[in-house]
């Protein structure tokens, strides 16, 4: 395996170890484009704050595939003279052929997602990816239960993960578990009332391992600092951070700010300016919830 980029990423690991030891979660960003990228890695470097990059399969597709990815945050890290720990992981990766891809590109930490398959064929797959992931030392996370999410137009809740499921997949050599604890991606529902400690609580006393809370937005902070306290060392955030961009570009259209030619609003720089912007206040205000700011 040859590593196209020189790279001062750096693996989860010890990020996740160090908050799961002292109680504080590390923000896992999610980034689409340029400007996602570059507030983040900003953000993250004036408050002192170590953090997880990632993108789904699709924005990475999106942002054209994974050396793209790869060769952007590293050029990042570089010119921002970026010095925080900073981790670039696939978020969802659906199969091992596409971990294994994203490695071989660059990608620091990678998550297999095999909780839509049976139980047996998911740590079977996460078993066959942990000798590459080691071999190239890359973080690696697996999914046990479900997160809920909106299907055909309805939003479910997911499904509950299995301790017996988790102390097993702890077995393999995983550095973090995600698991089903009726958390929800996208915007929570007005039915939605609180995440599962109880399971959570178990999850944790069987698995012992860095904990991951997927659909971090929208989720009320007292229970967010709970989850925390009882083993979530991860979270992960995209739906706010979109409606944090959202918001702050209606604004400027709306202001019509766009259509003054003389000031050239229509450069996209003066464009996406304001969703840029939000989006590192969006990333100091979790960081400072989950407890990671000044962590590096
Ligand atoms: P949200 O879009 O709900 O923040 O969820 C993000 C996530 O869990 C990515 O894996």
């Amino acid at each position: 395996m040859s590593r196209i980029y020189h790279s001062k990423l750096v693996n989860s690991t010890k990020m996740v170890k160090d908050a799961h030891a002292n109680k504080y979660a590390i923000g896992h960003f999610n980034i689409n484009n340029l400007e996602w990228t570059k507030s983040i890695l900003e953000a993250a470097q004036e408050s002192n704050t170590p953090v997880i990059i990632a993108t789904s399969e699709g924005a990475l597709k999106y942002m054209g595939g994974a050396p793209v990815v790869v060769g952007m945050v590293n050029g990042l890290l570089e010119t921002l003279n970026i010095t925080v720990p900073v981790a670039l992981h696939l978020d969802h990766g659906q199969s091992v052929e596409m971990a294994k891809k994203c490695i071989e590109a660059g990608y620091s930490s990678v998550m297999f997602d095999g909780s839509h398959l049976p139980y047996e064929e998911n740590i079977s797959k996460v078993k066959e990816l942990m000798d590459f992931a080691n071999e190239h030392e890359v973080s690696v996370e697996a999914e046990i239960g479900s997160i809920g999410g909106e299907e055909d137009g309805v939003v479910g809740e997911g499904e509950l993960g299995d301790p017996n499921q988790a102390a097993e997949m702890a077995t393999t050599g995983i550095t973090m578990l995600a698991a089903g604890i009726g958390n929800i991606h996208g915007k929570y529902p007005e039915w939605w009332k609180s995440l599962s400690f109880d399971t959570l609580e178990e999850l944790q006393a069987a698995c012992k391992l860095p904990m991951v809370l997927h659909g971090g937005s929208g989720i009320p902070q007292d229970q967010v600092e709970k989850a925390i306290k009882l083993g979530i060392s991860k979270i992960n955030v995209n739906t706010e951070l979109q409606l944090a961009f959202r918001d702050a570009t209606r604004e400027y259209i709306e202001a019509k700010k766009d259509l003054d030619d003389e000031a050239k609003g229509f450069d996209p720089r003066k464009l996406l300016a304001p969703g840029y912007k939000a989006l590192k206040q969006t990333f100091m205000d979790l960081t400072k919830v989950f407890g990671c700011q000044g962590k590096a």
